[in-house]
């Protein structure tokens, strides 16, 4: 993970804390502003072991019941303190337990996280980041299935003034004790493969050089599968006729719908 000498990082929805904590490694304490989607209470009955003392004992602010979502709770937070802004592992808690048939429910979760990390692109770049500074967001998610189905290399950035640069793996061996969280209950989530998706609004940044660029939004690729290039059109044209590129189309269909009513800038 880059994260340049001095550089100063807000994080959004660190269940208990363990990766603020892990990022002191890195980031002198002042430098840093954790924040929980959890109130303190919350947060301390959820999970027995967390990291607010330590945090807390370091010095480091850290703000509770802070919804990405919710521009007044953002607000709470300082404007423009940021080089770098984080979220790693978002989840929408709750799943939308109560939808059936299972294909609607997957479809609404599906909005719903794309939902959650579109504000959470927008209020950073226009609330958390300096404009002088850095000005880049990590997203850190695996990219297995249902996190794959969120696009979220293509579908959190069109007509916005910032891009998504590229990936890179998440180096786990960094941070110490780093434990991640389910979001809804006392439990570690297993430790696989995940990468750090990364936008900035300077196309030029010097962070290009660590990453890997999406290379399916060239021509004859489909970003949304990602599969291609196909060399004949008959490929491509089968494609579209496959059971994974119809699921695939109509979460990007629900969610242009979704931007479109809501939005207004696809
Ligand atoms: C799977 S947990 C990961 C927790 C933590 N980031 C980690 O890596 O261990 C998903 C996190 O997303 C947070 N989250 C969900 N919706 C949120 C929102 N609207 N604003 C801020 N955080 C949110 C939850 O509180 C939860 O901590």
């Amino acid at each position: 993970m880059y994260l340049p000498k001095n550089c100063r990082v807000i994080t959004i929805g660190d269940g208990d804390l363990s990766f603020s904590r892990a990022l002191l490694e890195h980031v002198p304490p002042n430098n840093l502003i954790a924040t929980t989607y959890d109130s303190k209470d919350v947060l301390r009955d959820k999970y027995t072991r967390n990291a607010l003392d330590d945090l807390l004992n370091a010095g480091v602010i850290v703000e509770h019941s802070v919804d990405i979502k919710d521009l007044a709770s953002v607000n709470r937070l300082p404007q423009n303190f940021a080089d770098i802004v984080i979220f790693n592992h978002p989840l929408v808690p709750g799943q939308h337990r109560d939808i059936s048939p299972q294909k609607e429910r997957k479809k609404s979760a599906n909005l719903a996280n794309r939902d959650l990390l579109y504000h959470f692109l927008k209020q950073s770049f226009q609330v958390f980041l300096n404009p002088e500074g850095q000005r880049l967001c990590y997203i850190t998610s695996k990219s297995v299935k249902p996190y794959s189905d969120w696009h979220i290399e293509t579908s959190l950035t069109l007509n916005r003034p910032y891009q998504f640069l590229g990936n890179q793996l998440f180096n786990l061996s960094l941070f110490k004790n780093y434990m991640v969280r389910k979001v809804d209950r006392d439990k570690y989530v297993k430790h696989e493969e995940s990468k750090v998706y990364v936008y900035s609004d300077n196309n030029a940044h010097p962070i290009n050089g660590y990453l890997t660029a999406f290379r399916f939004a060239e021509d004859k690729c489909c970003p949304l599968c990602r599969i291609g290039p196909f060399t004949h059109a008959d490929d491509w044209k089968n494609h579209h006729h496959t059971r994974l590129h119809k699921t695939q189309q109509q979460y990007h269909d629900l969610w242009s719908a979704h931007c479109n009513l809501n939005y207004q800038y696809l």
